[in-house]
C-alpha cells in the first residue's frame, strides 16, 4: 500500500481536514504531519495540534499523526511516503497549491501531489475562520471535533 502524507498547520483541526484524511485514508496509508511553521505563530503549540488530530481520528486504524521541521519533502522521504495529499477547496486554493506542487516537484521529482477536491459544504471552512469566530464569541459547533471546541474556548478564555 503506497504512504502518503497529508501536511498542514492544522491550528485547529477542523471538519473539513477530518473528512479529507477520512477520505484519503482509503486511499492510502496516512500520515497527517503537522508542520512546525514558526512564521505563523499559530494558537496551539505543535504537539497540542497533533494531540488533537491524534483523539479525532482515533478509530481510524490507517492514520498516524507526526510532527515536522523543515520541508515537507524530506519529512516524506524519511517516511518512506511516495505522495502528498492536499485538498482543494475550490479557485482560490488553485494558485497556491500548484505553486506548492510544483516546488516540490522540483525539489523530490518521485514525490506525486495528489489533490482531493474538499467536499462542498466545507469548502467555506478554514481554521484561520475558525479561530476568528471562536476569538470574537461566536459558535464553532459543528465545525470541530468537540474537544477542539472546548480547546478553543479554554485557550481563549487564558487570553490567546
Ligand atoms: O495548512 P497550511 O498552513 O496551508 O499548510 C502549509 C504547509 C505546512 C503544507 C506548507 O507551509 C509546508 O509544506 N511547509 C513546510 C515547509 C516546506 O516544505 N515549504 C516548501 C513548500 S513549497
Amino acid at each position: 500500500m503506497t504512504t502518503a502524507v497529508y501536511p498542514g498547520s492544522f491550528d485547529p483541526i477542523h471538519n473539513g481536514h477530518l473528512d479529507l484524511i477520512q477520505r484519503a485514508c482509503r486511499l492510502f496509508d496516512l500520515i497527517v504531519a503537522v508542520a512546525e511553521n514558526a512564521q505563523k505563530r499559530p494558537l496551539f503549540g505543535l504537539e497540542e495540534r497533533a494531540d488533537m488530530i491524534r483523539a479525532a481520528t482515533r478509530h481510524m486504524p490507517r492514520v498516524r499523526v507526526e510532527t515536522f521541521d523543515g520541508l515537507t519533502v524530506e519529512f516524506a522521504a524519511r517516511c518512506g511516503a511516495t505522495v502528498i495529499v492536499k485538498g482543494l477547496r475550490g479557485p482560490a486554493d488553485l494558485e497556491y497549491e500548484m505553486r506548492m506542487a510544483a516546488v516540490n516537484a522540483h525539489l523530490a521529482p518521485h514525490l506525486e501531489t495528489v489533490f482531493l477536491a474538499t467536499r462542498p459544504e466545507y469548502a467555506f471552512l478554514s481554521s484561520t475562520l475558525i479561530r476568528e469566530v471562536a476569538a470574537l464569541g461566536g459558535s464553532v459547533r459543528g465545525l470541530v471535533p468537540q474537544a477542539v471546541e472546548r480547546s478553543l474556548r479554554d485557550r481563549l478564555r487564558n487570553g490567546g
